[in-house]
């Protein structure tokens, strides 16, 4: 590092930012996880006028959901792995960086950002100057899968294949990574949102009861198993009665619920299998004697890892503090640019 370099890094903080489907994490080298909000916007409603100034990102976004009368529209705008409006996640990036490097330092911070490993050169370029215009001074994009492995404490640059799989809100990313490359990888658009609908679609189904997404996802959370849980649980839920419109109470069981939930939950556990068919024998070998590591939000569904595990063959391990492995696995990078270097001159397998 040069003198001008090592100045540099004493007077700012480069941010290492998870830009998830469900929540943004910036993590600030050496302090950790500095934010964790909900990817979500409050706009007014037909316009890309972020309300209160620029401000109604996050969690306070989050707190105008559901509650919102009709002129604001709460906007998810990474919903499904792509950005779905440029505008609106510029915004959104733009008060995250100025919120996590604030009044840290009179430079402008570099920026490592773990992007869906779905998203296209355009999305990618937009990515990179929100952050610019966001006060970036550099910016470095790599694949979410591959900031995932690295807070998760695998060794991606040695010469041994280590597989992650990170389960999210909107996408599930597997990869197989060895020396700095993703060698194999899937991204399929199947996380805890398709989860939360699965469980809607259900109760509509089998109670003619019709409930909202935050109700689906505590559901999800209290009951949501994906084998038979070793007790039942059960929970009272109140919906709307489709036939009748009037308000009504019903009880579920686990048992229900992992019923519903057994489509997408199957989808995972398939694009696990998918990638370990398509990864070469010597680097399979390495996965069947280290494991698979898992992250992200619904990696900690209950079960998930030992279904994983019967269905692979594999011994499966949930990583340490799985929802921020990616923005901690960002941070670091910006410790190691040795290794960023290899991961950004390798690039991915497509
Ligand atoms: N204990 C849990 N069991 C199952 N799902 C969970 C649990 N905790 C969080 N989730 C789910 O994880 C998802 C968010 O995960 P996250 O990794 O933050 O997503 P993203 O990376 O897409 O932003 C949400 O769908 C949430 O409901
Ligand atoms: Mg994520």
């Amino acid at each position: 590092m040069g003198l001008f370099d090592k100045l540099m890094t004493m007077f700012t903080s480069d941010l290492g930012i998870d830009l998830g489907t469900a929540n943004t994490l910036v993590a600030v080298q050496g302090k950790g996880v500095v934010i964790s909000e909900p990817s979500v916007v409050a706009v007014r409603k037909g316009t890309k006028e972020v309300l209160m100034n620029g401000n109604a990102v996050g969690d306070m976004a989050k707190i105008m959901l559901g509650k919102n009368p009709g002129n604001i529209q709460v906007i998810r705008p990474m919903k499904d792995g792509v950005i779905a409006d440029f505008e609106i996640t510029e915004a959104m990036l733009r008060y995250f960086i100025r919120k996590a490097h604030g009044r840290r330092g009179p430079f402008r911070p570099r920026v490592v950002i773990a992007v869906p490993s779905g998203i296209n050169e355009v999305e990618k370029r937009a990515v990179t100057n929100s952050a610019m215009n966001a006060g970036a001074s550099r910016v470095f994009l790599i694949p979410e899968p591959m900031a995932a492995a690295i807070g998760a404490g695998l060794p991606v640059a040695e010469p041994v294949g280590s597989m992650i799989v990170d389960i999210g809100g909107g996408t599930t990313e597997v990869a197989v990574i060895s020396l700095a490359g993703m060698v194999a990888s899937e991204s399929v658009r199947v996380g805890g949102d398709e989860l939360d609908q699965c469980i809607i679609k259900y109760l509509k189904n089998e109670y003619n009861v019709v409930i909202g997404e935050n109700t689906a996802e505590q559901v999800k959370l209290t009951l949501g198993c994906a084998i038979s849980p070793p007790e039942e649980a059960r929970m009272s839920i109140k919906g709307r009665d489709i036939r009748t419109g009037m308000p009504r109470g019903i009880e579920v069981t686990s048992s229900e619920i992992m019923e519903a939930l057994r489509q997408p939950v199957t989808s995972i556990v398939n694009s696990v299998k998918m990638v370990l068919e398509r990864t070469q024998p010597e680097l399979a070998s390495d996965l069947m004697e280290r494991g698979i590591c898992m992250a992200g939000g619904t990696s900690q569904l209950r079960g998930l890892a030992q279904l994983l595990a019967q269905e692979t063959g594999l011994p499966v391990r949930l990583a340490v503090d799985p929802m921020t492995c990616v923005a901690r696995g960002c941070a670091a990078l910006l410790e190691n640019l040795d290794v960023l270097q290899e991961i950004l001159e390798l690039g991915t397998d497509n």
